[in-house]
């Protein structure tokens, strides 16, 4: 039987009042890239967090190849790397003091070749002497992302990893994680706002609303059950509750804005 890079059972998260994530279960497997779609407060970033044993589960199970996270997340933890524009690395540090101090953490052996080689790869060699606070939101990113290959991770989990790229850098940062999946057979777990992205790289799909998994497929399943020609459609039916054709066409700019996703008080 495959073990599971990453399986999920019953998990939920609650800040005082908020029920962020609501007994959500599934699995990613060695070699699978996973999406996590959802509107904005829908528990994306709160289970990635609690993945990486950032942020303890309020209940429910989480084994990291084969591991309790929550009971021995320090005998896996070397094995996963993530990537996020919302946590920087620390500012005053180079660019290469930084994915130095990231390759000792992780106990890299032959660090230097190892960021020398990411920071040609990913076109960083004219960086590596600036304080990483001074660079673009699009040279930070590429950044972390070598920071999160720096231990050729098994399991790598990307927080909206192209937010902040232009589509032609964006486009090549997916391909180059792709290759990298190919070559390591990683699994990947990725939250992410680009319906594009998602349909071309990931295998399969969680529609995340309200910290609950509402449906689930791969992306050419969901076109098909969602009778659409693309994801962002599918998302817009599902956070809009259309489920019957007739009430899908029109842009009905009447409408509220849209408000996070959640519900409150309901733990
Ligand atoms: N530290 C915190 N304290 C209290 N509430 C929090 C905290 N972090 C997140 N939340 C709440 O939990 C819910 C889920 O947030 P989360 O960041 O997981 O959503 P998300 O799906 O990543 O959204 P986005 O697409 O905007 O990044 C939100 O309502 C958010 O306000
Ligand atoms: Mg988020």
């Amino acid at each position: 039987m495959t073990q599971h890079a990453i399986h999920v059972e019953n998990l939920s998260k609650s800040y005082d009042d908020v029920l962020a994530v609501k007994s959500i279960s599934f699995a990613v497997k060695p070699g699978e890239t996973v999406a996590l779609l959802g509107g904005n407060g829908a528990g994306k970033t709160t289970t990635i967090s609690m993945l990486l044993g950032i942020l303890l589960p309020t209940s429910g199970t989480i084994q990291v190849l084969g591991e309790d996270m929550v009971k021995d997340r320090f005998k896996v933890m070397h094995r996963l790397n993530f990537s996020s524009p919302y946590v920087d690395l620390p500012r005053r540090l180079t660019v290469k003091q930084n994915l130095m101090f990231f390759s000792k953490l992780y106990g890299i052996i032959n660090a230097k070749e190892r960021l020398m080689l990411l920071a040609e790869e990913l076109n960083l060699l004219d960086l590596l002497n600036r304080p990483t606070g001074s660079l673009s939101a699009g040279q930070k990113t590429r950044v972390s992302v070598a920071k999160a290959l720096i231990n050729e991770p098994e399991i790598l989990l990307l927080d909206e990893p192209t937010a902040s790229l232009d589509p032609d850098t964006a486009d090549w940062v997916r391909n180059y994680i792709k290759e990298y999946q190919k070559r390591n057979s990683a699994a990947i777990l990725l939250a992410s706002h680009n319906m594009t992205e998602v349909e071309r790289i990931c295998d399969n799909v969680l529609m995340m609303k309200y910290g609950k998994i509402v449906d689930q497929g791969a992306p050419d399943d969901l076109l098909h059950r969602y009778s659409r020609t693309n994801l962002e459609e599918v998302f817009l039916d599902i956070a809009r509750n259309r489920k019957d054709s007739a009430s899908k066409d029109g842009n009905d700019i009447s409408r509220k804005p849209p408000h996070d996703d959640l519900e409150y008080g309901d733990i």
